[in-house]
């Protein structure tokens, strides 16, 4: 079974959508849209009666809020969504409290869609060793949930279909990249979304053109970037 992204062209480069179950990562620089992606995600869940859960260690709920309407998307008309902001820092502190509660947050809610918003701001207080384990962690609650997740992720500096700290892309069954490309610097930058990885499935690697609009983002899956 497929969960539609709600973006239509990115549905259809998937043959569908995210299978069910998939822990996906999103990654990009700064402003290429990964919270924007994960929004839709979400909202096309609750539309559909589901359940979701957004994970956020970066914007706190007012301000999630804020800029999915922005694109039209009413979050706060929706009672079986539950957005939780949580410091960075005190998860690093008693990371055991997540793996305990996360899982019967998931269960009362009956949430089948979950975003982790970003992973990587919590990946940055660990050292590599432990960044490994939450990743599994996080990713074991996850499965063991059974949830369909997005975890988004800055991406490395210089290559931009990796992640910040090049632990994700492995952990995840899929990997989506969001890169802005330029032809030369005085040109303005086209967006371009590769599918990087998604386990089990037939997709196209060629970077699609999408832009960001009032109503979202906007994947043109037949077009071709430059
Ligand atoms: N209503 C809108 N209309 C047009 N473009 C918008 C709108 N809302 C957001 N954008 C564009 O989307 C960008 C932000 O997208 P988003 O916050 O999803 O990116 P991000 O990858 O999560 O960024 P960050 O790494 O900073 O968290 C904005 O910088 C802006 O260019
Ligand atoms: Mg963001």
């Amino acid at each position: 079974m497929r969960l539609s992204t709600g973006i239509v062209g990115l549905d259809a480069i998937l043959g569908g959508g995210i299978p069910k179950g998939y822990v996906v990562a999103v990654i990009g620089s700064y402003g290429t849209g990964k919270t924007t992606l994960g929004l839709h995600f979400i909202y096309e869940g609750l539309k559909n009666g589901e359940s979701g859960i957004i994970l956020s260690f970066d914007e706190d709920e007012e301000s999630i809020l804020r800029n999915a309407k922005s694109i039209g998307l009413s979050l706060e008309n929706f009672k079986n969504l539950q957005i939780i902001r949580l410091e960075a820092l005190t998860v690093k502190k008693s990371f055991e409290r997540i793996e305990s509660e996360l899982p019967e947050l998931i269960r009362n809610l009956n949430a089948n869609r979950m975003l982790i918003d970003s992973i990587s701001v919590l990946e940055t207080l660990f050292s590599d060793h432990e960044r490994y384990q939450i990743l599994s962690s996080m990713k074991r609650i996850m499965k063991f949930s059974g949830v369909t997740a997005i975890f988004t992720s800055e991406a490395d500096k210089y290559l931009p279909t990796a992640s910040k700290y090049g632990i994700l892309e492995y952990i995840c069954d899929g990997m989506i990249c969001l890169k802005m490309i330029r032809k030369s610097e005085l040109d303005e930058p086209t967006l371009g979304l590769e599918v990087v990885k998604m386990r089990g499935i037939k997709h196209s690697r060629k970077p699609k053109p999408y832009m960001i609009t009032e109503r979202g983002i906007v994947v043109y899956e037949e077009a071709e970037v430059f």
